[in-house]
């Protein structure tokens, strides 16, 4: 399947209720542990359209439609680095879309914004986005012990990070 990356629009908010609606996403996501209404969706899409910080950009296929949203948050320019962050509709799971949309967002942060190093967390209970991590390269830097209250538990924080020297040994075409 062939994907691109686009600002996000307004009509993408339709779709990215599935992430609240839906137990097996939402549970695995932080801001899914407040109320999050389509208010509050429209004026994130709106502020993502002026934010130079926080990068956030909509997956989408050759149809436009939306498959999920993927950023690079908290980016200094002084450290040079961000963090990564993806979610993609359920129906898109399994189609390679997240690996491709992640090779494009790396490409961007390494190449176009001139990045050292891209991290991320995950709470240790989300098996299939950690297999997804390791899978696409990420390395494994720490774990924050009962970092997140989930659920009525405390949850660990994993936190992985891909830096742009293997990046460009493991992934970068020219
Ligand atoms: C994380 C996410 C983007 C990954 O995309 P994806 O299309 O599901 O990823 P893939 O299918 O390429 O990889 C998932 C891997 O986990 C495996 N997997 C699935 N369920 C699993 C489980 N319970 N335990 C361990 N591995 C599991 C899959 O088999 C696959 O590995 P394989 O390719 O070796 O078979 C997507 O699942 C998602 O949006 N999840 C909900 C939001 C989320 O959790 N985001 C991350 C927040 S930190």
């Amino acid at each position: 399947m062939d994907i691109k990356l686009r600002p996000l629009k307004l009509t993408d908010a339709d779709y990215m209720k599935e992430f609240t609606e839906d137990e097996d996403i939402s549970r695995n996501l932080l801001f899914t542990r407040y109320p999050f209404p389509t208010e509050n969706m429209i004026s994130f899409i709106k502020t993502s359209w002026e934010d130079k910080r926080n990068i956030h950009y909509a997956i989408a296929n050759e149809n436009d439609e939306y498959i999920g949203t993927i950023s690079l948050k908290n980016i200094s320019y002084i450290d040079k680095n961000a963090e990564y962050a993806i979610v993609t509709r359920k129906k898109y799971w399994g189609l390679n879309v997240a690996s491709l949309a992640t090779d494009k967002i790396l490409n961007y942060g390494f190449y176009t914004l001139n990045l050292n190093k891209i991290y991320l967390n995950v709470l240790s209970s989300n098996l299939r986005a950690i297999r997804f991590y390791k899978k696409y390269g990420f390395n494994q830097e720490a774990i924050f012990k009962k970092h997140v209250y989930r659920n009525g538990d405390y949850v660990d924080l994993i936190w992985f990070s891909y830096f742009k020297n293997d990046f460009n040994d493991k992934r970068f075409k020219p």
